[in-house]
């Protein structure tokens, strides 16, 4: 069975940890929207147990996953024809973590960059859940038999992971069972970096507000980031290798591709030569017509939570009638007794 022997699915996933921000929208969001709009079968979920890795105060958590979901479907994800859910709903994701947690290596772990940053100093009061991390989220995406992830690039070292954990349980059975999944890693802004600095992530857990522009942020407030955003003295250059050892020009450039859909060629072509004192207020314009009106949207949905808790249930069930298949084959392939009943 080769790659083409499955058929197209993609599988991506937000954690419920804070807000939304627009890295999250250009990197995951609006291409989420985009493989969608394609007719491929796309599932897209809120991965709360992912998001208890580290302390989550309850009601935090249940807020930020129905907002999470708020912000799904107000970045144009249509909950008829995606399936939109959050990972506790369905137990299958679990079931398969604990099976790659036996196929994938401690040292493949202890090679992830992502638990080295967030574990910090003190790896050894971390919980073993961060540690174990990659290994749900690889249950996440081959439960379902995805083909293709799209993500930032800051996940690349966890899709790498997930393919090696499909490699070697097919090779070591013996079968052509899990599909290799690619990463689809994509566009001008698939790492979107700080406002207030151009070599560090723009990031939910950074201290500064103004650093990162929120799904909720209102218009003025998009505007005023924009304005404020750290950049250096020169107007922007003509051509696009002129932007080499300039970050934060580099990074605003992106950002304006990525939100008109435009290339970063087509953007130089456009604003080369530019004084910032212009292209922030295009810059500002541009984003506060694409990002305000899914922060109103947001605003609306969380108006009817049951709503949302609707949504959620349904496609859990949805998403359950792929998974359970796959996880009793899964069970049968390695030898446990009575798989054909889970
Ligand atoms: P998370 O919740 O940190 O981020 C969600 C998505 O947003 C992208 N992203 C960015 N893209 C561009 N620039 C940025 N500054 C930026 N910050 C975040 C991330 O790359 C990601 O695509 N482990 C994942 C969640 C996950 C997952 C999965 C993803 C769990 N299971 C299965 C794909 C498939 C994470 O923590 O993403």
């Amino acid at each position: 069975m080769t790659e083409a022997a499955f058929t197209p699915r993609v599988f991506s996933g937000i954690q419920p940890s804070g807000n939304l921000h627009l890295g999250n929208y250009l990197g995951a969001l609006k291409r989420f929207a985009e493989a969608q709009n394609k007719g491929i079968q796309t599932l897209y979920c809120m991965v709360d147990l992912h998001a208890i890795t580290v302390w989550q105060d309850p009601a935090d958590l249940a807020r930020a996953t129905r907002e999470l979901a708020a912000g799904f479907i107000a970045s144009g994800l249509d909950p008829a024809r995606s399936i939109l859910f959050n990972q506790s709903q369905v137990a299958e994701h679990t079931q398969m973590a604990w099976v790659f947690n036996c196929v994938a290596r401690m040292g493949w772990m202890q090679r992830m960059t992502q638990f080295k940053d967030k574990a910090g100093k003190n790896a050894q009061n971390a919980s073993l859940g961060l540690f174990a991390y990659p290994a749900l989220m690889a249950a996440d995406i081959l439960t379902y038999h995805a083909t293709h992830v799209p993500v930032g690039e800051d996940q690349k070292q966890h899709l790498e992971l997930t393919r090696d954990i499909a490699i070697k349980f097919n090779h070591d059975y013996g079968v052509e069972f899990f599909p290799i999944p690619e990463p689809v890693i994509e566009g001008a802004a698939t790492r979107v970096m700080s406002l207030r600095d151009g070599s560090s992530k723009m990031s939910k857990s950074d201290p500064s507000d103004m650093s990162r522009i929120n799904l909720t942020d209102d218009a003025d407030t998009i505007a005023k980031k924009i304005r404020k955003a750290k950049t250096d003295p020169e107007p922007l250059p003509s051509e696009v290798a002129g932007l080499e050892g300039r970050p934060e020009a580099r990074n605003l450039v992106n950002i304006y591709a990525a939100l008109a859909d435009m290339t970063v060629d087509q953007v130089m072509a456009e604003a080369g030569g530019k004084p910032f004192s212009e292209f922030k207020p295009m810059l500002a314009d541009l984003a506060v017509d694409r990002i305000a009106p899914i922060s109103t949207e947001m605003a609306r949905l969380m108006q009817d939570l049951s709503e949302i808790d609707r949504i959620l249930a349904d496609g859990a069930a949805r998403a359950r009638a792929i998974a359970a298949p796959i996880l009793r084959q899964t069970y049968e392939i390695m030898g446990m007794v009575g798989a054909r009943e889970v």
